[in-house]
């Protein structure tokens, strides 16, 4: 298994164009409300969204993104809203996947999906078998996904394989338990729709990710106003504890 360097054991290597996008999709509801439509409508839309993304992931050359769709928290939600976001999500696998794999996209459900019912898991797995031989962008989609959910079950594993390490464990022991093992750290972290937090989100993983907020809802979230999240993660200084001094040295 590859391992990918870890912010806080080493730098990382930055470049122009993050390698790895994360993006909280927020805002389909509030959309649709402000056209008077269901929320579910929101959520339709929102699809439509994803498909453009992917596009602009790939024509900038970013090879990852990871799209957190359902949380580990929104079971909350009224039961006709969550059976709608999983026929939903069982439909855009059925439509898109063939599109996808043409692409060269590699897709991956990170996310505990034991909670799904058995046609959606089966469904999923044959996604991921079909594009496990892709290089191009890796589309990782979080689905019942919840950031302290997969630390417990990285630490759950780590501690099942080596018992004998009790009370020794380090960062690269619990790194290969978790579920986005295969990529490196998130780059840039986006959420749309106005509200500023993680939401449980990539909890581990975002230790030294620069933030973006936009308040445009994800269905209006379109080619200019991802260029505009591009162009504010160009402005920042990566320092990863270091000083602006030693980047200006390191740079000469
Ligand atoms: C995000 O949009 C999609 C999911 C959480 C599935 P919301 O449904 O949270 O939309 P708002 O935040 O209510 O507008
Ligand atoms: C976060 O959005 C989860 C997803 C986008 C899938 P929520 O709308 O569920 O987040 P909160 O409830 O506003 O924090
Ligand atoms: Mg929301």
């Amino acid at each position: 298994m590859k391992l990918f360097s870890s912010a806080t054991q080493s730098v990382p290597v930055t470049a122009e164009i993050p390698q790895h996008i994360a993006v909280i999709m927020d805002g389909n509801g509030r959309w649709a409300r402000k056209r008077f439509l269901p929320r579910v409508a929101g959520h339709k839309v929102g699809v439509d969204t994803v498909r453009d993304l992917v596009k602009y992931c790939i024509n900038l050359k970013v090879d990852y993104l990871t799209l957190f769709a359902f949380s580990s928290e929104n079971w909350r939600r009224p039961s006709e809203e969550v059976s709608f976001l999983m026929g939903l999500f069982m439909d855009a696998l059925k439509r898109e996947v063939v599109k996808l794999h043409q692409n060269n996209i590699k897709l991956l459900l990170i996310g505990d999906r034991s909670r799904f019912d058995a046609a959606l898991i089966a469904k999923i797995e044959e996604s991921e078998q079909l594009t496990a031989n892709n290089n191009g962008l890796t589309l990782t989609i979080a689905a019942n996904y919840g950031g302290r959910w997969d630390v417990l079950q990285a630490v759950n594993k780590m501690q099942l394989a080596a018992p004998e390490l009790a009370g020794n464990f380090s960062e690269a022991h619990l790194t290969p338990y978790l579920s986005m093992h295969y990529a490196p750290e998130p780059d840039l972290f986006i959420r749309t729709g106005g509200e500023k937090r993680i939401s449980n989100f990539l909890l581990w993983q975002l230790a030294y990710t620069e933030f973006y907020f936009t308040d445009t809802l994800w269905p209006d979230f379109n080619e200019e106003a991802f260029k505009l999240a591009i162009h504010s993660y160009q402005q920042r200084e990566r320092r990863f504890g270091r000083t602006s001094e030693q980047l200006s040295e390191s740079n000469d």
